[in-house]
């Protein structure tokens, strides 16, 4: 590991604790001399960087592994790289958006100890925050529209969040949940509304976390494609700028779109916004606009895709079956989306994308037969894995 990397790797350590207490420094001063400790030195950047205890919860939060994905990479004849955000501690790639939104919050004032923070999500990243907020000693505030699982409101409510389930309803509706979550914020004292969508702080986790991990884990930069979907748009928008600058632009950098979004023809139309039209299996992806976390770096784009949802859940059982990897529909539509740039870009390319959560928040659909009929995907899971359809 390069001492620039060890450095950034120990500068998001410090910056990731409320105050560096002697577990941080022990933990930092370890990364920026493991090198050098013969029982470390042959260990991966993610191993170096959980040699020593970190400070609470968001010290836990990022350096997670690469993982190859064998078969598909075989397939393939590229490496095919998943970063495996499953592993983070409240269980996905939101927490290091959560995380941040929160530490902006308070580095500009906007909270106090003892605050509120409020959030409009349907998912993962209410349970991001409600896990940050728990750690930091500060109340957490959800709004989602009324059409989620009972089992998602029922977690936020055991992570400590008040919950407000509203009607689902447009985003240019003043009742939508996220302009309800900026107005319940405005209304108390010493609250911060997130605004996950527009709120910078969140592209910012990923450059400063995610991209440096995926550089530092492909051997300084040896990978030629990046791609994943967008919901916010932060870990696209905040991977590509990093990989852009590290690699001077040669890195290509590709969007990947479930049905029902309109980013992939934005893109293939050179900037054209259409209305949004049908829907996906998928959760936390897909968008009807350009959020500002993602209109920053558009232009850095090189191209884009569309991933059906059959080649998706598809992907979701091979994953399990091939690789023993229980992820959602999400990751996979990522994994898939990997393949279909690898085999345009040719074989010997190193690809990388995001796992972005795992299959236990979705379980009860994605591996219910009942589900799959209703949405007619039983069709797209192969004789072989049927098997995986345990539930009725
Ligand atoms: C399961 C899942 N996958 C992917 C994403 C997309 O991440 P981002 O908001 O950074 O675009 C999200 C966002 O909530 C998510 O919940």
């Amino acid at each position: 590991m390069t001492t620039l990397l060890r450095s950034n790797l120990a500068k998001s350590l410090i910056s990731s604790t409320a105050k560096p207490s002697k577990v941080a420094s022990v933990a930092v001063r370890c990364l920026a001399t493991s090198s050098s400790t013969p029982s470390s030195s042959s260990l991966p950047p993610v191993a170096l960087a959980h040699l020593r205890p970190v400070q609470g919860f968001v010290g836990a939060i990022g350096n997670t592994p690469l993982i190859r994905l064998n078969k598909l990479s075989q397939e393939t004849g590229c490496d095919i790289l998943g970063k495996a955000e499953f592993m983070q501690p409240g269980g996905s790639v939101k927490d290091r958006a959560a995380l941040f939104v929160v530490k902006d919050a308070e580095e500009k004032g906007l909270i106090k100890p003892g605050g509120t923070v409020v959030e409009g999500t349907a998912g993962n990243t209410g349970i991001g925050l409600a896990h940050v907020c728990r750690s930091r000693g500060y109340k957490c505030v959800i709004y989602m529209p009324n059409t989620q699982s009972q089992e998602k409101i029922d977690l936020l409510r055991m992570l400590g969040a008040e919950v407000h389930p509203v009607p689902a309803v447009a985003f240019d509706n003043p009742e939508n949940y996220n302009h309800q979550a900026r107005r319940h914020a405005e209304r108390l004292e010493n609250a911060v509304w997130t605004n996950q969508f527009d709120n910078t702080a969140n592209r910012r986790a990923h450059i400063e976390t995610t991209g440096p991990e995926i550089w530092d884990q492909t051997d300084g930069g040896k990978l030629d494609g990046f791609i994943c979907a967008t919901g916010t748009g932060g870990t696209l928008a905040g991977i590509t700028r990093y990989l852009k600058d590290r690699s001077e632009g040669r890195i290509q950098c590709w969007l990947a779109d479930p049905p029902g979004s309109v980013l992939h023809s934005y893109i293939q139309s050179g900037g054209k916004l259409m209305e949004r039209e049908g829907g996906s299996i998928t959760e936390g992806i897909g968008q009807g606009r350009v959020t500002d976390n993602l209109a920053q770096e558009v232009s850095l784009l090189d191209s884009s895709l569309s991933i059906r949802d059959e080649d998706s859940i598809e992907m979701v059982y091979r994953l399990l079956d091939e690789e023993g990897i229980y992820v959602g529909a999400s990751s996979a539509l990522n994994v898939v989306a990997a393949r279909e740039m690898a085999k345009k870009m040719g074989k010997g390319k190193t690809i990388v994308t995001i796992l972005c959560d795992g299959a236990y928040r979705y379980q009860a659909r994605l591996f219910s037969r009942k589900w799959l009929e209703s949405k007619g995907l039983v069709g797209a899971i192969p004789d072989h894995l049927k098997k995986y359809i345990v539930l009725e």
